[in-house]
C-alpha cells in the first residue's frame, strides 16, 4: 500500500506491506538507522520517534497509521547548520553518551519533553525517560543534558528572568 506522510519534515510516498512497522519502514525503506532496533517489544525506548510531536516506540506502530501525519526521527534533530543543535551538544558535554546505542531515543525523549515544558524538574525528566533505557551511563548525565538545556533555552527566550 502507499503511505504518504511527512518524515523529517518533508512530505514523502512510499509502498510498503500494510503490516510493516514504523521501525522497519524507517530503517529498511528510508535506511534512518539513527532509529535503533533493539526489543522490538516496546519496552526498552530505542526506536523512539516523534509522531506529531509525541513520543512513541516506533516498533509498535504500524507504518500505515503515520498516513498524513508527521515523524521525525533523531536525523531530523540538528542545529540550522545541520550540526549537533543545543541538546546534542549538552549530551556530548555532560559526558550523557556512552556506547550511544540508546542516545537517538533519548534526544527525542528530551525534546518530546522540552516542548511542552520549558523548565521540567530532575523528577519530571526522569520520568519522561521511564521509558528509555540506557545501559552505560547510569542516567546522572543525561539529566545534566537535559536540565542544561531547558535552562539555557529559557535565558535565551526569557533573560529577564536570569537570577544572578
Ligand atoms: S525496540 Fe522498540 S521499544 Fe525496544
Ligand atoms: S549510552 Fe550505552 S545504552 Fe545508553
Amino acid at each position: 500500500m502507499l503511505i504518504n506522510f511527512n518524515l523529517n519534515h518533508k512530505p514523502v510516498s512510499v509502498d510498503a506491506p500494510a503490516d510493516i512497522t514504523l521501525l522497519a519502514l524507517l530503517r529498511d525503506r528510508f535506511k534512518l538507522t539513527g532509529t535503533k532496533e533493539a526489543c522490538e517489544v516496546g519496552e526498552c525506548g530505542a526506536c523512539s520517534v516523534l509522531l506529531d510531536g509525541e513520543l512513541v516506540n516506533s516498533c509498535l506502530v504500524a507504518a500505515p497509521s503515520v498516513m498524513g501525519r508527521n515523524v521525525v526521527t533523531i536525523e531530523g534533530i540538528h542545529a540550522e547548520d545541520g550540526g549537533p543543535n543545543d541538546l546534542q551538544r549538552n549530551f556530548i558535554e555532560k559526558g550523557a553518551v556512552q556506547c550511544g546505542f540508546c542516545i537517538p531515543g533519548m534526544v527525542l525523549a528530551g525534546e518530546a519533553l522540552l516542548s511542552i515544558k520549558s523548565d521540567p524538574s530532575r523528577l519530571e525528566i526522569r520520568e519522561a525517560l521511564a521509558g528509555n533505557l540506557c545501559r552505560c551511563t547510569g542516567y546522572m548525565q543525561i539529566v545534566d543534558a537535559i536540565e542544561t538545556t531547558a535552562k539555557a533555552r529559557a535565558e535565551k527566550h526569557h533573560p529577564e528572568k536570569r537570577e544572578d
